[in-house]
């Protein structure tokens, strides 16, 4: 029987349970993306809680192209001597710590007027209404060089790992989607086109930081959008592309924001109390994963370790990571690992985002 709880490798990173943080945006960086002691408390909860391996909210890679406010930057070397005090600091706690990387793109409303928004093609975000602007090939390599140069200083700051953000219809994940993406050079068409960004992306990385280090992708396990969207054999082809390149593990994330004709099928879906309808994205990851052999983590509802464990001696997938019960209540894996395996504090209301700091709703009355 496998535990949740076990000691487990990758590489050379050394895991001391199976559970996750998952990425989350916390709105508590400074103007210019640095870290605030705000910030840095959320962390050292988190590390205080028990999880094994806390995954950073997404850090922008270009100076400007930021999709949210209060995020945490990783633009140029000035972030360096901040982060490697910072994740000392997390890593004297006993968890790992993961940068996540990203460049944005239209999924935003965050100060989109007078600045440019790069997409595969300049089709509107059916959530935001945004149309990037068709990148040029020179976009593409500026975006690709941008992320190997973030993972090259998130190294340099002392982080566990990177994980590129390729999910959540972010830029990435739309060069994966036939909705966003309707190139019809190498980028576009064919799966194999509209991965190559991505696959260009690892390899760029890979000379930066070196064979060894980790380097994890967040993606769809499927977009859930018919036609428009990824599918689970598309994800898996991209999944073996990447395994061949030298990912590290994949988390497979999924949903799509086409909210009106799509409602609740995002990657971060309400209603998720009863054991059923938790654990949303697990079975089409779990069948993608069957055919990886890198380490699988599965994002999306988890809430109780029965269901996990249950999930980790019945399927390939090795890791459980979560955001928003983690947000609500950074001690939870302690709280678990102790017997107190009750129901998590998170109802999954979906109201964790506030303009003065993402900070669960139940705790706000008291800030
Ligand atoms: C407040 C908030 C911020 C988030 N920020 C990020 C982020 O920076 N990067 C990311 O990949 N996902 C982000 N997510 C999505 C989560 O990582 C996760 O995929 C999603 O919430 C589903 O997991 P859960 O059911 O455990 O919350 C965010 C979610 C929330 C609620």
């Amino acid at each position: 029987m496998k535990q949740i709880f076990e000691e487990t490798h990758i590489g050379g990173l050394t895991l001391k349970n199976r559970l996750w943080r998952s990425a989350t945006w916390m709105n508590m960086a400074d103007a210019k993306g640095h870290l605030t002691d705000r910030l840095e408390q959320v962390y050292l909860d988190l590390a205080r809680g028990g999880v094994g391996t806390i995954i950073t909210g997404y850090a922008f890679v270009l100076e400007g192209e930021q999709p949210n406010p209060g995020m945490l930057g990783i633009y140029d070397d000035s972030f360096i001597p901040e982060y490697r005090t910072f994740t000392e600091k997390i890593k004297a706690e006993g968890a790992n710590i993961i940068m996540q990387i990203i460049y944005g793109g239209s999924a935003t409303d965050f100060k989109p007027e007078g600045r440019e928004i790069w997409g595969p093609s300049a089709v509107p975000h059916p959530l935001f209404k945004i149309v990037p602007s068709e990148m040029t090939k020179g976009n593409i390599g500026t975006v690709v060089e941008a992320i190997a140069q973030g993972a090259k200083r998130a190294k340099a700051g002392g982080f566990d790992g990177v994980q590129i953000h390729s999910a959540h219809t972010y830029l990435f994940s739309q060069f994966l989607s036939p909705y966003y993406n309707r190139r019809q050079d190498e980028y576009g068409g064919s799966i194999e086109n509209r991965s190559r960004i991505i696959c260009e992306t690892l390899e760029a990385v890979r000379k930066e930081v070196g064979p060894d280090y980790p380097v994890f992708i967040k993606m769809h396990c499927c977009d859930d959008w018919e036609e428009n969207g990824l599918s689970v054999e598309e994800s898996l082809f991209v999944a073996k592309e990447l395994e061949k390149r030298g990912i590290s593990g994949i988390e497979f994330s999924g949903g799509n924001l086409d909210v009106h004709n799509y409602p609740n099928a995002g990657p971060i879906r309400g209603g998720i109390l009863k054991p059923s309808s938790q654990s949303y994205f697990a079975e089409k990851t779990a069948q993608i994963a069957r055919h990886l052999n890198v380490p699988v983590i599965s994002v999306g509802g988890h809430r109780t370790p029965e269901k996990l464990e249950h999930i980790l001696n019945t399927t390939p997938i090795g890791y459980f990571s979560m955001a928003r019960t983690l947000h609500s209540e950074p001690n939870l894996v302690n709280r678990w690992r102790q017997g107190d395996q009750g129901k998590p504090r998170c109802v999954a209301c979906n109201k964790c985002w506030d303009k003065d700091g993402n900070i669960c709703i139940l705790d706000r009355a008291s800030r």
